[in-house]
């Protein structure tokens, strides 16, 4: 397994480019099975889940090809679909579940295993299956898959979601496409990943109004068409960027970043003592005088602050001048990073769905080890300002969320290098 080691100390300056979001591209990919034409992703992310989507998707038969080194994938479901997707994909991936609505609006019958558990929390399905149940599905729980089926097809329905899940979001928006007559989404997530989502089914055949609000209506329609579609740019890869010449000093230019983006976050970073400014061709960010400020952070559905990013913002906090609490609601376990940040010489208190965070002088460089995607860049940022080397071991998970992250800051002048255990 790669271990990364960051020696910190080094100011940042220079532009890092922004890739094509993970979780709009995982999304995206299986609204493939709700056509028989072509559909086509461009600024598609170079990462590991990608490949595990590409994976999935051809098992269920799909045509998956990732072409000009993987920014552009190029798909066509036009033969028969298998509509099981087997447990062993779907638990490295939650994400797999978003096959779900797509098959069932297609074939009528799907059944996909539960991906159980993962380091962040129980993360399951009820909002997805109550849902797709309003529109007429037929869900049950046999031997840790979801067998559903309809008889007769979807239906547009009046759909509310207890919460604003995102996946929740996404399988009804895909299934609803196809449905016979209109379906409402209330409480719908708002996240920009939903936005790119309608935008592309809407280049298909789609008919869609309200995406981005908290009520989606879906016009059911007898066929979609192919698409090319260009995936958004990663609001939660541009955020961790944001965070690097915040916590060792420097100015960086994230290319592709637009404020719209990461608005909620953009306004802590100023709070906390950080420039933002939108340029023509991206974000510019830079530390004001001074040592960072320690603030408050409460994590909520988009456009709140996202759940994605807090991780790395306690990361910056435990440099901080004064006390900040992070309160983290979506997620029950998403701390993991607390522990390893202690090792670093942190002072972070954890009770409950609250880390108390005092911020400490400088960090000390230690070995640490990644738990979970976000819980990973986080101990990496950390290490960018700690005194002395920081390795961080089990990379796998940074290379489900983050293309060539060693390369991305080493070009701004970061001290980080790859170590591949033989
Ligand atoms: C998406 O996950 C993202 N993943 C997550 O990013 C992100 O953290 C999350 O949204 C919240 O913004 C992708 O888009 C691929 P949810 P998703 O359904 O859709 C509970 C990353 O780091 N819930 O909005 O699974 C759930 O347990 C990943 O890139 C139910 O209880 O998130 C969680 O506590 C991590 N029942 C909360 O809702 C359900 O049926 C939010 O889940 C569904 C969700």
């Amino acid at each position: 397994m790669d271990s990364i080691c960051v020696t910190g100390g080094a100011e940042l300056h220079g532009e890092i480019p922004i890739a094509g979001a993970k979780n709009a591209c995982l999304a995206l990919m299986p609204a493939t099975l709700l056509s028989e034409e072509p559909l086509t992703l461009m600024n598609a992310p170079r990462l590991s889940d990608i490949k595990t989507m590409s994976s999935l998707l051809q098992s269920l038969g799909s045509e998956v090809q990732s072409l000009q080194d993987g920014k552009v994938i190029a798909m066509s479901s036009s033969g028969p679909v298998n509509t099981t997707a087997d447990y062993d994909i779907v638990r490295k991936m939650r994400a797999s579940n978003l096959v779900l609505g797509p098959l069932l609006a297609r074939e009528g019958h799907a059944i996909v295993s539960l991906p159980g558990g993962c380091a962040i929390g129980a993360r399951p399905m009820d909002i997805h299956v109550t849902a797709l149940e309003a529109m007429g599905a037929e869900i049950e729980l046999k031997d840790g898959y979801l067998h559903a089926k309809t008889s007769g097809g979807l239906k547009g329905a009046k759909v509310p979601l207890r919460f604003a899940s995102v996946g929740a979001t996404e399988n009804v928006l895909m299934a609803a496409t196809l449905a016979k007559g209109t379906t409402v989404i209330e409480n719908a997530a708002r996240e920009p990943e939903i936005i790119d989502l309608a935008d592309c089914l809407t280049k298909m055949g789609a008919q869609i109004d309200g995406a981005g609000t908290s009520t989606i209506t879906i016009q059911g329609v007898d066929r979609l068409g192919g698409a090319t579609h260009p995936v958004i740019t990663d609001r939660i890869e541009l955020g961790t960027y944001m965070l690097a010449p915040a916590i060792c000093g420097g100015d960086v230019e994230c290319l592709g970043g637009r404020m719209s983006l990461v608005e909620a976050f953009a306004e802590k970073l100023d709070a906390a003592g950080v420039s933002v400014e939108e340029t023509p061709r991206g974000l510019k960010v830079a530390r004001k005088n001074g040592r960072i400020r320690a603030i408050d952070v409460k994590t909520e559905p988009f456009p709140g602050f996202p759940t994605d990013l807090q991780a790395q913002m306690m990361a910056l906090m435990c440099t901080a001048e004064g006390v900040s609490h992070l309160e983290e609601t979506i997620f029950e376990n998403r701390f993991m990073h607390a522990p390893e940040l202690l090792r670093m010489g942190a002072s972070i208190d954890v009770q409950g769905g609250i880390a108390t965070v005092t911020g400490v002088e400088r960090l000390k460089g230690a070995p640490v080890m990644a738990t979970d995607l976000r819980a990973s860049v986080s101990l990496i940022l950390a290490g960018l300002a700690a005194e002395d080397e920081t390795v961080v071991s089990r990379v796998y998970h940074l290379d489900r969320g983050y293309e060539h992250v060693e390369e991305k800051l080493g070009a701004v002048g970061a001290k980080i290098e790859r170590l591949s255990d033989r």
